[in-house]
């Protein structure tokens, strides 16, 4: 019936009325003061009353959007309720860790449950379709987008997104009508996480190869996950805009994928075409957009100005208009907008819901899980470990600006919640009363304040607090220094071509080095780092992301070992930028090692061409021993299931979490493949002392692949196999496929 009354309502509708329903404008107008006079607030607001907007974004708060979709229902003339966008990308005010950090945890379930958290606490708040997730696969970390996606690999990115989207809608498009459900929005499509250089906004130039068998997959497994809108992206994809991008749009997602719901488009990336050269003017932009399947303007004033004229000029088919228009309107009847336009307005459940004690105690239980141990050796003349940290009688350090930082934790992309809200590292440290705990700022980060909206690169200079860190530490058993990148040093807009540590930090932890080496580094960053320095000398090495609202918490709850760290790296932490992009499902080259004792082969001169960190690398207080691989057949034909199992046994002290990784690597094929990839994971629970086996299956979807026409073989010949602890090491196994 959703069908019969898109087609009832669209009889109605001028074609006017409907290209309002293909027009999206920012918030521009404060709810509790007169009606906006002057400028584009006043444009919008006009708009809004004719019917000629279809959605607002960054609209929040049930008594915001009440008094805009009113205007919408009660003051246009076929009253259809306006759609509410917002970027909840990882929560909306109780905050969950950046998505980088959750896609960490490999915690399929946690990240399903995070998404669901966020959803409940934005519907409350009067929001129903959030621009999240993004499934940018990248491989290159000065691209500050890094810090909202999962990661360099294509398979963990599916899951992931695959779990976020039925985190956000629920698991049937029924589901959508729920009032805590909203419609998630899989952006950006595509190849943004590959812009030239890490440089934000920049062109993409790529193999077909690539496209299909790195960046497209997690796209897809969203729309399988029934991902009700897309997101195009500022990019071009070789010399094509993305919001132009009819192969992108109308071939692949719309036509192969089948996808049923609507595009919008980034923000202003209508317009943007002009400014690339691909568009002479607004009008010819408008309609290569359209053209190309961009079925909704984010704020270009396009589509509103233009495609009127243009479809009565014969420019653009009316046809088009249609099947945007009943794409828009299809999500609005799905999310129960015609039924009740004012679901999501409830004060009462807003009140109840956002920042209540269960999304709180959610959102640290997945920010303990995202927590990812990258050393815990030996320190110089110990033979102990420094984590976990004993709880009582030590005398402890506690340096750096970020660890009494309440702001930085929530990360980049967080606009609804509240500055300073997250619980610090000191804050979470003080909870554990019997040690004797001293704080140090040693140097702040930033000599300003850094917001969403300003650059952050005012790192300080100002050494003067370096001597008081170096009496605290001297006078400690243990020192934990939190170090890292601000929250807004990472995200849209930041890209940077220096991973190492901002400003004066390196220096500090050197100087904090010299007068005590037993020193926990808690890393906070929204990418990775480059760190040599610290990974060759410092004995324990946390990273801690950005982890939202309970960063604090969760830090000191790993710290202590009232969690056993269990998350692995979702993406490469190289030694230097210069190894960038650098990612663990490479190709061999024809010279992979140095066979013949001479210099060329492919490597560097100056550094080891390995990362510092690889994929899939995490440890735990505990060990975990992997034995007994076996395949069931050594040789199969298409079509047959490849079962294969491994045993693990927790032969370490604490009980733990191990994520079980499976990889594959296709000997030779038509096109090449590469040296390792990703085709299964198991994230298990084992007692000390308890051995469990893990199976996988293989089948012919993990074995294929795609040619360069976007074709999926798959081809007899040998792989070999290896699980394992992380990308590089495990136990190997061969087969092959006749
Ligand atoms: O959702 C975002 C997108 O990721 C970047 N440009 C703006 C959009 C809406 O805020």
């Amino acid at each position: 019936p959703i069908e019969e009354r898109i087609s009832l309502l669209m009889k109605e509708m001028t074609l006017e009325e409907k290209v309002g329903q293909m027009n999206q404008y920012n918030g521009f107008w404060d709810v509790t003061g007169p009606a906006p006079k002057g400028g584009s607030a006043e444009l919008k607001y006009e708009h809004l009353r004719k019917g000629w907007v279809g959605s607002m974004l960054t609209v929040r708060g049930v008594k915001e959007v009440r008094a805009v979709q009113k205007i919408a229902v009660e003051e246009t003339r076929l009253g259809i309720p306006l759609i509410i966008g917002f970027d909840v990308i990882h929560g909306y005010k109780t905050l969950s860790p950046i998505p980088l950090a959750e896609a960490a945890s490999w915690d399929l379930d946690a990240i399903k449950k995070s998404a669901a958290i966020a959803a409940d606490e934005a519907s409350a708040s009067g929001i129903n379709w959030t621009f999240a997730p993004n499934v940018d696969i990248t491989n290159d970390a000065r691209w500050g987008r890094v810090m909202e996606g999962a990661g360099e690999d294509p398979y963990l990115g599916s899951k992931v997104g695959y779990a976020r989207i039925k985190g956000f809608q629920g698991e049937t498009i029924a589901d959508l009508a729920k009032v805590n459900t909203i419609a998630a929005c899989t952006k950006h499509f595509a190849a943004y996480g590959f812009v030239e250089a890490g440089l934000e906004y920049n062109s993409v130039d790529m193999s077909n190869s690539k496209l299909y068998n790195s960046v497209l997959p997690p796209f897809e497994a969203t729309v399988q996950a029934g991902v009700r809108t897309f997101m195009n992206s500022f990019n071009t994809l070789n010399g094509i805009p993305a919001t132009g991008n009819a192969f992108l749009q109308r071939d692949i997602l719309k036509g192969k994928w089948k996808f049923d719901g609507f595009v919008v488009s980034d923000y202003a990336s209508v317009r943007e075409m002009i400014a690339h050269g691909y568009a002479k003017d607004e009008a010819d932009a408008t309609a290569k957009a359209i053209i190309a399947g961009s079925d909704m303007d984010m704020e270009s004033y396009l589509y509103v100005a233009k495609l009127v004229a243009l479809v009565k000029e014969g420019k653009v088919k009316e046809t088009l208009i249609d099947d945007a228009v009943r794409r828009i309107l299809r999500v609005k009847f799905e999310l129960g907008l015609f039924d009740d336009p004012y679901r999501y307005c409830d004060e009462k459940r807003e009140k109840e819901v956002v920042g209540s004690k269960a999304n709180n105690d959610g959102v640290l239980d997945m920010a303990k899980k995202s927590i990812v141990l990258l050393k815990n050796a030996y320190p110089p003349g110990r033979n102990e470990n420094l984590l976990p940290l004993k709880k009582s009688g030590q005398k402890i350090a506690l340096i750096g600006a970020l660890a009494n930082d309440k702001n930085s934790p929530l990360g980049s992309w967080r606009i609804a919640a509240d500055d300073n809200t997250a619980v610090s590292v000191l804050e979470g440290m003080q909870q554990y009363k019997d040690n004797q705990l001293t704080f140090e700022k040693g140097a702040d980060l930033l000599s300003q304040k850094a917001t969403f909206l300003t650059e952050t690169v005012f790192n300080t200079t100002d050494k003067s607090g370096f001597e008081a860190a170096k009496i605290a530490a001297k006078n400690a058993d243990v020192v934990v220094m939190v170090l890292g990148e601000y929250g807004f040093q990472s995200g849209e807009a930041r890209s940077r071509t220096d991973l190492n540590l901002p400003g004066i930090q390196q220096e500090l932890l050197e100087e904090i080095y010299k007068v005590n080496p037993n020193i926990v580094l808690v890393l906070n960053n929204g990418r990775p780092l480059t760190i040599p320095w610290a990974a060759q000398n410092i004995p324990a090495i946390v990273e801690a992301w950005h982890l939202g609202t309970q960063a604090g918490n969760a830090i000191a709850q790993v710290l202590y070992g009232d969690y056993n760290p269990s998350g692995k790296l979702p993406i490469s932490f190289p030694r230097n930028v210069g190894q960038v992009p650098i990612y663990y499902n490479k190709y061999s080259t024809g010279r992979p090692i140095d066979s013949d004792k001479n210099v060329f082969w492919s490597h560097y001169m100056d550094v080891e061409k390995t990362p510092q960190f690889p994929f899939g690398f995490g440890l735990s207080y505990t060990k975990f021993d992997y034995k007994n691989l076996q395949i069931n057949k050594t040789a199969f034909s298409k079509g047959e299931k490849i079962e294969v199992s491994v045993d693990i046994t927790n032969s370490g002290n604490f009980d733990g979490k191990e994520v079980v990784q499976l990889y594959i690597h296709d000997e030779f094929a038509s096109i090449v493949r590469p040296i390792k990839e990703l085709k299964g994971f198991e994230l298990i629970n084992l007692k000390k002392g308890e051995t469990k086996t893990v199976h996988f299956t293989l089948t012919d979807a993990a074995l294929g692949f795609y040619d360069n026409e976007g074709k999926f073989l798959v081809e007899p010949g040998m792989f070999n196999i290896m699980v394992g602890w992380n990308s590089n090491e495990g136990l190997t196994g061969k087969f092959e496929l006749k």
